[in-house]
């Protein structure tokens, strides 16, 4: 029996970039590495290499993706900036920030990224693989997070190996640049009302924005959509999870935090502590990973315990509650 081609892991050099950026060229998906999680990208001019994302990530085709750039030069071929989208940008490019702005006319990204919609939502991470990836491309790339629709986000590139098939030939390569520095997706912004509005929280907090750029934000209509992907049910592992618990029932693991998880743990063995000193971005950066090794262990539930809600804790607890949203 002949061996199945397997994908290629690559190191991160300039080399394995420029390499990612020919694979984009020809079609092809690349992993890569972002400052939050890793991103599956694809040409964002190529109907056929954007369908490609849809179907490796089996993700609704009404889920839009996200455009990454490398600069408010190349976003602006995409989209129309405003004053305070143009502010934000100048401030938090490159970084943890997504902008949601009305599309340009004309542009050659394919329509199946905005799902059809006439918005696009455009990014530039701040990682310097990423953006030597883009660059050396010329033009945007489509990416989603590296999982299979609804699941946990990578955040290494060993997770990503876990999401797919190790014979995919549409995935031409994974670029490993070590684990993600933030650990949760970028913090998403409509820009295209009249007041700019959070549609995802993310580790660049509504906070840090008003005290850096004096952009106050009106907060997503609950029960109102905005960002489509923002479903009840993702982020999700395959056990079950509790959320707000005290302590360690018989057969959970534990997902702690602080100095509280003294008190909660009773199988030390399947127990894990986001930030022992209760730090939030810490816990952020842990969060996936230790998820997903929780999930592995094989326990019938995870028991979750409570992570203040505020900073960057707003975010943890965003993606929590949809990691136990049913199904
Ligand atoms: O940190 C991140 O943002 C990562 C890395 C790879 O950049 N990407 C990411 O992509 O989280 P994804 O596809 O997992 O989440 C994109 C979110 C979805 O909730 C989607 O609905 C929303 O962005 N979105 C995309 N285009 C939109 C648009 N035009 N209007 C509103 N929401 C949009
Ligand atoms: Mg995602």
């Amino acid at each position: 029996m002949v061996n199945k081609q397997q994908i290629n892991v690559c190191p991160a050099t300039e080399e394995s970039c420029r390499e990612a950026a020919a694979l984009l060229a020809a079609g092809k998906l690349v992993v890569f590495p972002t400052e939050t999680v890793y991103g599956l990208g694809a040409d964002a001019e190529s109907t056929d290499a954007v369908q490609a994302i849809y179907d490796v990530k089996v993700r609704p085709s009404h889920n839009p993706l996200i455009v990454h750039v490398n600069g408010v030069a190349m976003a602006e071929r995409y989209a129309v900036f405003n004053d305070s989208a143009r502010l934000l940008a100048k401030r938090f490019w490159p970084g943890a920030l997504t902008l949601v702005l009305p599309a340009k006319n004309n542009s050659h990204i394919s329509e199946l990224v905005s799902a059809k919609m006439a918005t696009i939502a455009i990014r530039c991470p701040g990682n310097h693989l990423a953006l030597d990836i883009i660059g050396c491309f010329g033009r945007g790339v489509a990416a989603p997070s590296a999982n299979r629709s609804g699941r946990i986000s990578p955040t290494s590139a060993a997770h990503v190996l876990e999401e797919f098939p190790a014979d995919d030939e549409r995935i031409g390569m994974i670029i490993d640049g070590g684990p993600t520095a933030k650990g949760v997706e970028s913090t998403i912004i409509d820009c295209t009302g009249v007041k700019p509005t959070m549609l995802r929280h993310g580790t660049l907090t509504a906070d840090d924005i008003q005290s850096a750029t004096g952009v106050t934000l009106d907060a997503a209509v609950t029960g109102e959509i905005k960002a489509p992907g923002m479903l009840a049910s993702h982020y999700a592992p395959t056990t079950k999870v509790r959320l707000l618990a005290e302590r360690q029932e018989d057969g959970e693991a534990l997902l702690g935090f602080g100095e509280a998880m003294a008190g909660a743990v009773t199988d030390a063995d399947h127990a894990l502590n986001l930030s022992p000193s209760g730090d939030l971005a810490e816990a952020a950066y842990h969060l996936y990973d230790y998820l997903r090794r929780l999930d592995a262990m094989g326990c019938e539930r995870i028991a979750v315990m409570s992570i203040p809600e505020r900073g960057i804790g707003v975010a943890i607890n965003d993606r929590l509650r949809r990691a136990a949203a049913p199904k």
